[in-house]
């Protein structure tokens, strides 16, 4: 399988990206900076220079050209105000599910983020709610369009190792955190379970090993 990862740089792309290589799977991952370069390919993918906030959609299509997914794993990320929520969280998913689109590249997953789908609660801060606006704005976005779409809602992120347990299910999930390096494993298997798509799904820390998790959400 050929995977695009948009954010190929970002700690759950890394990660994603190891264990697709780790498979036979061939990843290419996005970036803005060349010098995160070396990292992705350390991490067994390819590594494409394209900055998600200057790219259009018809440059991003050729990028894409061949690919048999694509996954939306960036993000403005830790100290970014909320110009950046929208313009990567929001605007950068919208690119890339466009350009999927354009590619005709069916299979798109999207990481989006616990709390999104509802307004911010009352008295947030003004950066946090305008990452929950953009994650579901980004969300409807893609749920509007004709692609194979499974949307992945985690809860708090650790760097803690894989447990390779968790909690996958249509929302609401009770709040709760994850390793990125489930996460990654559980986005490698959804690529894997194109039955799992049209879901949105939140993700926590649980009980249930990761392929049982996705068999169980799997439509018959
Ligand atoms: N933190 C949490 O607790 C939490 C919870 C739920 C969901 N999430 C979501 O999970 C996702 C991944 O998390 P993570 O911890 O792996 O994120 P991360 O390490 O912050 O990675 C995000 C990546 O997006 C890249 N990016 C930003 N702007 C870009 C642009 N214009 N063009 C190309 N790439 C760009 C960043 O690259 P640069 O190095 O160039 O900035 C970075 O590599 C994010 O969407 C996040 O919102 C986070």
């Amino acid at each position: 399988m050929r995977v695009v990862i948009a954010g190929g740089h970002g700690k759950i792309a890394l990660l994603l990206e190891r264990l697709l290589a780790g498979r036979g799977d061939q990843a290419a991952g996005l970036i803005r900076n060349p010098a995160q370069a070396g990292d992705v390919r350390q991490a067994g993918a390819g590594a494409v220079v394209c900055d998600l906030e200057a790219a259009s959609a018809a440059d991003v299509a050729v990028l894409l050209s061949g690919a048999d997914a694509v996954v939306f794993a960036a993000g403005a990320g830790p100290g970014s105000g909320a110009a950046r929520k929208d313009s990567v969280d929001r605007a950068a998913s919208v690119l890339m599910a466009d350009a999927a689109g354009r590619a005709g590249v069916r299979r798109f997953v999207q990481v989006s983020s616990m709390g999104a789908g509802q307004p911010p609660r009352p008295g947030t801060g003004e950066v946090w709610a305008a990452y929950i606006t953009a994650k579901t704005a980004a969300e409807a976005d893609l749920r509007a369009r004709d692609l194979d779409w499974t949307i992945l809602r985690p809860g708090g992120l650790t760097d803690a190792p894989a447990t390779g347990r968790i909690r996958l299910a249509a929302p609401p999930v009770p709040a709760g955190t994850v390793p990125r390096a489930d996460v990654a494993a559980v986005i490698a298997a959804l690529l894997d379970n194109p039955g799992t798509r049209h879901q949105t799904l939140e993700l926590t820390g649980g009980d249930t090993p990761v392929a049982a998790a996705i068999t169980s959400t799997v439509r018959a």
